[in-house]
């Protein structure tokens, strides 16, 4: 217990009024959205402790210049052996010393890993629940989102770590390898303040990986390893990495299955949209309906549905799928169309529609990735794809149950079913249960995006 000789807030410092008294697991600045400088959070850890500058300074062996250099941002980031040191005397974890030393390091890097413009979350309850006890319950440390494009995999990542971060104190690291510069081998940019080891980790050595494990060590943290690609060969690192660090769990998410095990799969389907016969009352209940209207009143506050306009927006719901990237551009057309002008071109054009408007936005090429998607598959599979895009094998519109499919097709049940299992995990295709037999559909985006393809 250090002795309490000089006040440890030296005159014109002003104190926080609200340090928070949970301790280092989680305080305030410790890496949120929004982290504060490091100076501010060395000064927030130190205040927290109980401790004077000079008091830090003599337990870490810095000088006491060298710690107000620190404090008030002259000095922006300490050198390693000097973090090291003030790591030590504050008696910090790995994890917290890294997110003392890193802006956005750990924790979630604002800008980055939450989309920008994002609204509430939406739907996803069971989901969020199941992710949240698979990863509690220690019964599964390795977890892979998959799902198409715009589906919500990065959203729901984003909403189990901060449920996991808020509820069991754990630290989420977010590392997302779905960078375009990452990918084609160009410099590095991206998260401010993200150390380029973190980043390094699925691409290069067995360096930048014994840091990551000496970071996490045997701290309960989730990795989240978002947009992940078969070629980024994940199964070996993240093998090493569950070995290594004995309380880790780790989040993939990917569009592509290849080269995950099996066994860890998490399909996420797009969000529910209404019966065509749904009450006008009660189609703000269903997800999609609720996400299209929170995102057009964000963009139109003065927007107030009608009952009329309301079975617009079910319409659009329904053609775009319920698929929250393609509703959320729905939204943006919608400054410029009438959402009934907009159901009536989404019936034909539903990918003009699904991408954004150009208004600066990067990347006009809406579901660009569905078009890989497909052109990925075998070729029995696109012409199955392609049979159950029209038509359909019985009374339900669109649905087709795996017989019918085999039927049409000239195929056993049995290779049909895989071919069909295989569509489901990509998302391509809509299940629903009619009459306790599994149907399913073609997304009216992968329909149109794979018939683009084919032309
Ligand atoms: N359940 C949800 N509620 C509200 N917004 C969502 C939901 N799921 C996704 N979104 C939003 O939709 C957009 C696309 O989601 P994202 O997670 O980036 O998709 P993916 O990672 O599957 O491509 C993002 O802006 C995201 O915030
Ligand atoms: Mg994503």
């Amino acid at each position: 217990m250090p002795l309490r000789r000089e006040p440890i807030v030296a005159a014109g410092e002003s104190i926080r009024q609200n340090v928070p008294t949970g301790f280092l697991q989680n305080w305030a600045d410790g890496g949120g959205i929004g982290a504060a400088p490091f100076g501010r959070r060395l000064r927030n850890l130190r205040l927290q402790m109980g401790l004077s500058q000079k008091q830090l300074a003599r337990s870490s062996t810095l000088s006491v210049r060298a710690i107000r250099d620190l404090e008030n941002g002259r000095v922006r980031q300490p050198r390693a052996d000097s973090l090291r040191l003030l790591a030590d005397a504050l008696g910090l974890s790995a994890p917290q010393m890294n997110r003392l030393a890193n802006d956005h390091a750990l924790g979630f890097l604002a800008g980055t890993a939450e989309p920008a413009g994002s609204g509430p979350f939406i739907g996803r309850e069971q989901e969020l629940a199941a992710l949240t006890t698979m990863f509690g319950a220690e019964h599964h440390r390795l977890v892979t989102i998959i799902g198409i494009e715009g589906v919500g995999k990065t959203r729901l990542a984003l909403e189990v770590a901060r449920a996991l971060e808020a509820a069991e104190h754990w630290t989420a690291l977010w590392l997302p390898p779905d960078d375009g510069q990452l990918r084609s081998g160009r410099a590095l940019v991206g998260a401010p303040g993200q150390p380029t080891w973190l980043r390094e980790v699925v691409h290069s050595g067995p360096d930048s990986r014994r840091r990551l494990v000496e970071t996490i060590g045997g701290s309960n943290a989730l990795l989240v390893l978002d947009g992940a690609r078969p070629e980024d060969e994940l199964v070996d690192i993240t093998a090493h990495l569950l070995a290594a660090c004995p309380r880790l769990r780790i989040l993939v998410t990917t569009r592509n299955p290849g080269g995950m095990p099996l066994d860890t799969l998490f399909p996420l389907a797009p969000l529910p949209v209404p019966p065509s016969d749904t009450e006008p009352a009660d189609l703000d209940k269903v997800a999609s309906v609720a996400l299209l209207l929170a995102q057009t009143k964000r963009i139109q506050p003065a927007f107030r549905p009608d009952p009329h306009v309301l079975a617009d927006v079910a319409r659009i719901c329904r053609a775009l799928d319920g698929l929250p990237a393609a509703l959320e551009s729905a939204a943006h057309w919608s400054l410029i169309y009438s959402l009934r002008e907009l159901a009536h071109q989404i019936a034909t054009e539903p990918l003009t529609v699904a991408r954004r408007p150009h208004g600066g936005h990067r990347q006009p090429d809406a579901y660009a990735s569905v078009h890989d998607t497909v052109a990925a598959l075998s070729s029995r599979q696109r012409d199955l794809l392609a049979t159950m895009s029209h038509g359909s094998s019985g009374e339900m519109d669109g649905y087709w149950s795996v017989p019918g499919v085999a039927d049409k097709m000239g195929l056993t049940a049995a290779e049909c079913a895989d071919d069909i299992y295989h569509l489901l995990i990509l998302g391509i295709l809509r299940r629903v249960d009619h009459h306790d037999v599994a149907m399913f559909r073609v997304l009216n985006i992968v329909s149109v995006a794979g018939q683009n393809a084919a032309a």
